[in-house]
């Protein structure tokens, strides 16, 4: 006899990501080398000033529950961000620190809509956007996009989605890199306030940007929910820390969810973030790195077939359609690395209808490694 298991438990998919990452595993303790294309993060730790901050606040603090909202100092400094980098005021108090941006979706999904509801969003796009709305019995609404909108959503396609309560726009994406302009997203935004639609803007890889400008939505919107994360420009994913801005009337609901769902965010990690801001030098070089392997990816790629690349603006991804060579991708990355030892992502996890002709190749690594997995893939594909 079993127990009870819920629908909405059942509506969550697995991430498919993870059986590569296993397969690339077992092949490393068969003694082989692998080259993890396929990883979705920074390959550095946080930045040594987080680092002696962390180490300092062990000594000095008890490490206590916090506000549930977020340690005033980092809410202050994350307000200032918005000064510093886009230009904006935005006051400490819209500022809610989150345990990582996946802190902040349910939060901001739980806030803006009711059960049953539906929000759209771009395919490709990252899978934990549909699968938490699934658990929270809302329902995703595949935007399909292509390399001609530069593989984001678009007023015209919010036109065709019927009745949505939210929309969901990440620039630069995940899996593409690729970002929507400032007049696209102030059209986004106006469309979304004309009809009362929510938008919410994963702003996680902002500061890893290679070409123009990634705009915040709080530019364009006063209405919208910026999430961001300390995880990727910062480089400190596992100290689970992000943020969102929002607008004042969703502060004390949100904290009264944040009250009961965490308590509060980790204690030691927030003391890190602050001092994440002072370590410019440092994450700028990682930004530096990324792009150099983005444009050996892209000069190289091209020899080995992988030559239908998305133009990646930012973050740390390129997205390749390998439509003619296989429309299976999952059999051909699990291929790709037992033969090469170059792991890679299957774009099924990233577009269910589509993903079958797609890949994601991730750069966050060393520049050695870019040049190694080319290397591999030409002498693969001879
Ligand atoms: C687009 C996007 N949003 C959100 C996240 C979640 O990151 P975190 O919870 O570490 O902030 C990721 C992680 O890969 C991502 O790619």
């Amino acid at each position: 006899m079993s127990g009870k298991v819920s629908r909405r438990a059942g509506a969550v998919d697995p991430f498919i990501v993870m059986d590569v990452m296993a397969a690339a595993a077992e092949k490393e303790a068969a003694g082989d080398t692998v080259i993890h294309l396929e990883v979705g993060q920074p390959s550095t730790p946080a930045p040594k000033g987080a680092l002696a901050a962390a180490h300092a606040a062990l000594d000095a603090d008890r490490i206590g529950y916090v506000a549930a909202l977020g340690m005033p100092a980092l809410r202050a400094r994350i307000a200032r961000h918005y000064r510093d980098a886009y230009g904006v005021e935005v006051s400490a108090e819209r500022v809610i620190v989150t345990t990582g941006s996946s802190g902040g979706f349910p939060l901001a999904f739980l806030t803006s809509f009711d059960a049953g509801e539906r929000v759209a969003l771009a395919a490709p796009g990252y899978p934990a956007y549909r699968n938490i709305l699934a658990a929270l019995n809302l329902e995703a609404v595949d935007l399909p996009t292509s390399a001609a909108d530069r593989f984001q959503p678009t007023v015209a396609a919010l036109e065709k989605a019927g009745p949505i309560a939210g929309l969901i726009v990440a620039s630069p994406s995940n899996p593409t890199g690729t970002m929507v302009t400032k007049p696209e997203l102030a059209a986004l935004a106006a469309w979304c306030d004309r009809r009362g639609v929510r938008m919410i803007s994963d702003e996680i890889y902002h500061g890893i940007v290679y070409d123009g400008h990634a705009t915040s939505a709080v530019e364009v919107s006063d209405s919208a929910i910026v999430v961001n994360s300390f995880s990727k420009y910062f480089s400190m994913t596992g100290w689970r820390v992000g943020w969102l801005v929002v607008p004042p009337d969703l502060v004390r609901p949100i904290e009264r969810l944040a009250q009961n769902f965490f308590i509060s965010v980790p204690t030691l990690s927030q003391h890190a973030a602050l001092a994440a801001f002072e370590c410019r030098d440092e994450l700028d070089g990682h930004v530096q790195r990324y792009r150099t392997n983005r444009d050996l990816l892209m000069a190289g790629l091209p020899a080995v077939g992988l030559d239908r690349l998305a133009p990646a603006d930012g973050a740390f991804y390129l997205y390749a359609d390998v439509a003619h060579l296989t429309n299976d991708s999952r059999e051909f990355c699990r291929r790709m690395l037992a033969e090469t030892g170059v792991a890679t992502t299957p774009g099924i996890d990233f577009d269910r209808a589509r993903g079958a002709g797609t890949l994601r190749i991730s750069f966050a690594g060393s520049t050695a490694e870019m040049e190694e997995a080319v290397r591999r893939l030409k002498a693969w594909r001879r």
